[in-house]
């Protein structure tokens, strides 16, 4: 038996349609402000074998109940935006989306993780017209949403890369100047913008 259990057919249903309705919503803010509202959207499934993992990781048993209520990243969206004001415009838009109650936010760029690691995550919560693991029906389903700029995925790519290889011989240097690098990638994306505004005001 999968871990998902009997609602391992429901969360790419589920994926799919949040995948629709963001690019619905992409579509609509480019129609009306000529610009887009993100770069491009990657979806996932939480493979079963990272989900019995991360059951182990944080000491819940290996179950589907911990799979889909315990852990909140079964469905994950990944949005990439040119610009960093585009993901807070993206976040407000999410907020309205019917069906669709974010029950947790994180704002790793304002504030960014000690390593250098930004980005913007959202947890949803979406009813879904199948039962779900409480026995409700509409059922409930968490999905996470990361939301970062080009420059931001560029980096945390690379950052997981490097993260799994045991054999680097001096970690501190290479956390350090990665740390560095996302600092100035930053200050690019903060500069990106400001061109943006000149541009516009030239007009
Ligand atoms: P989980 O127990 O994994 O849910 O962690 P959390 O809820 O404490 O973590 P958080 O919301 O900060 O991060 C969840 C996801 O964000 C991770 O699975 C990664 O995909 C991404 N992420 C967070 N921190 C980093 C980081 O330092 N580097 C990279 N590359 N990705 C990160
Ligand atoms: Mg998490």
């Amino acid at each position: 038996m999968n871990i998902y259990g009997e609602y391992q057919s429901v969360l790419p249903q589920i994926m799919s349609e949040l995948t629709t309705s963001l690019q619905q919503l992409n579509k609509e803010y480019q129609q009306k402000n000529d610009l887009s509202l993100f770069e491009h959207l990657n979806a996932r499934i939480k493979s079963e074998q990272s989900m019995i993992e991360k059951c182990h990781r944080k000491g819940y048993p290996v179950t589907t109940y911990s799979a889909l209520r315990k852990n909140r990243d079964s469905i994950g969206l990944r949005i990439v935006c040119n610009f960093i004001d585009e993901i807070y415009d993206c976040v407000d838009l999410i907020e309205q989306m019917p069906d669709v109650k974010i029950v947790e936010k994180k704002d790793y760029i304002t504030q960014s993780k000690p390593n250098g690691y930004r980005s913007y995550h959202l947890i949803l919560d979406k009813t879904f017209n199948y039962p779900d693991p409480d026995g409700q029906n509409p059922g409930h389903y968490f999905v996470e949403i990361q939301l970062r700029t080009i420059a931001m995925d560029t980096w945390a790519s690379l950052e997981h890369e490097i993260k799994y290889k045991h054999d680097i011989k001096n970690p501190e240097m290479i956390s350090q100047e990665l740390k560095r690098v996302a600092d100035e990638l930053a200050s690019c994306d903060i500069s990106m913008q400001t061109i943006r505004q000149l541009v516009r005001e030239d007009k």
